[in-house]
């Protein structure tokens, strides 16, 4: 048995507001808490998004009655909101914009729209980039113009990670994450192992989807070999029905809060990573960059010999699906204690809805 501290995650797609049939405050966070993950950063891309007072506290509702894990919820920059964003800060997980398209429709394609956002929001907090390649250098150099902090949301190509690792020995304000789909799974086709043979089940590979894309073998080898320059590891838990995906128009995403740490303790095990990357990138580093309060009697009790399958049946999420279905993993979640009460033990959520705290009310 090893102790771990809770973990954080700052990047996860509640979806409440709006689309409870895909997962709400209450079941995302029974996932968070059978996964390890004791804290998690709400993205913005609900139904409404978070965009001024009323949407936060339409969210920050939902969530003070149906969270079991503590959180915060991120604000969404839209063309003309960086004062209400920026007065809102204190209360928010940060600031998130889209540079480009996914689910959802807060991007932001004109430069001068992204302007007032980093001038206007405060620098004690960073700025949270969906930026691709080429737009995620534009968000450094922003980040370099206004000498702010950027974080950069799921980094998925060796280009990305080179640029962050240049960046930063200038001084750059950049952190950044990385999702174990961009670790662990490749672009197809083809699609041979590690993926699993259902996951490429659904009829037109909506399965498959997911922003930003799989990518070569080539990328997924760069990330794992400049793990030092990526600052956090981050789901992007996006999750969508198996109906939604299967359908003629599948939307991005994948599930992931509840399987994360199970195929990074296997990674582990495999001698890929360290415990300590792990520590780092999902407790002392996320709190750094987003400046999180610390758990009292927080921690995770890790069988780390435990051999098992992923199956879907077994999650706590309402999407009902994984991208890592009947992958073979060492390493389960046996005990989570959440500011000194039992949140969960063996396969048990222990915790009722509202027991989660707004990391950011002080
Ligand atoms: O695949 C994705 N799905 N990427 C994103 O950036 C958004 C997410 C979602 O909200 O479904
Ligand atoms: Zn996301």
């Amino acid at each position: 048995m090893i102790r771990l501290p809770g973990l954080i995650d700052p990047h996860v797609h509640v979806r409440e507001p709006g689309q409870t049939h895909k997962e709400d405050w209450d079941t995302v966070t029974q996932s968070a808490l059978a996964g390890g993950v004791t804290m998690i950063l709400a993205m913005p891309n609900t139904k409404p998004p978070i965009f001024d007072a009323s949407t936060l506290d339409l969210a920050l509702g939902a969530a003070k009655s149906k969270a079991r894990c503590d959180y915060a919820q991120f604000i969404g920059a839209g063309p003309d909101n960086s004062d209400i964003a920026a007065s809102l800060a204190d209360k928010s997980a940060g600031l998130k914009m889209y540079l480009d398209s996914t689910f959802g429709e807060l991007r932001l394609d004109d430069m001068s729209l992204w302007m007032p956002h980093f001038a206007n929001f405060p620098k004690d907090l960073p700025i949270v980039l969906h930026s691709e390649s080429r737009t995620m250098a534009a968000g450094i150099l922003f980040a370099a113009i206004y000498d702010r902090p950027v974080h950069i949301a799921h980094i998925s190509l060796k280009e990305e990670v080179l640029l962050i690792k240049a960046a930063k020995e200038r001084g750059i304000k950049v952190t950044c994450e990385v999702c174990p789909h961009h670790l662990f799974l490749t672009q197809p086709p083809p699609n041979p192992p590690p993926f699993s043979p259902k996951m490429g089940e659904g009829k037109g590979g909506g399965r498959l989807e997911v922003r930003p894309r799989l990518a070569t073998k080539e990328d997924v080898e760069a990330l794992w070999q400049n793990l030092d320059v990526i600052d956090c590891f981050a789901t992007d838990h996006a999750p969508h029905t198996l109906a939604e995906k299967d359908s003629e128009n599948p939307p991005p995403g994948f599930p992931g809060i509840e399987t994360i740490l199970p195929l990074l303790l296997t990674a582990v095990s495999e001698g890929r990573i360290t415990i300590n990357h792990v520590l780092e990138k999902m407790v002392t580093n996320p709190r750094r960059i987003f400046n999180l309060p610390e758990q009292p009697e927080t921690w995770v009790d890790v069988d780390e010999n435990a051999s098992y399958e992923i199956h879907a049946a077994d999650l706590h999420s309402r999407c009902g699906w994984t991208p890592f279905e009947d992958w073979k993993v060492k390493g389960r979640v046996t005990r989570v204690v959440l500011r000194g009460r039992e949140a969960f033990k063996d396969g048990k959520i222990l915790v009722e809805p509202g027991y989660g705290q707004n990391v950011r009310v002080r």
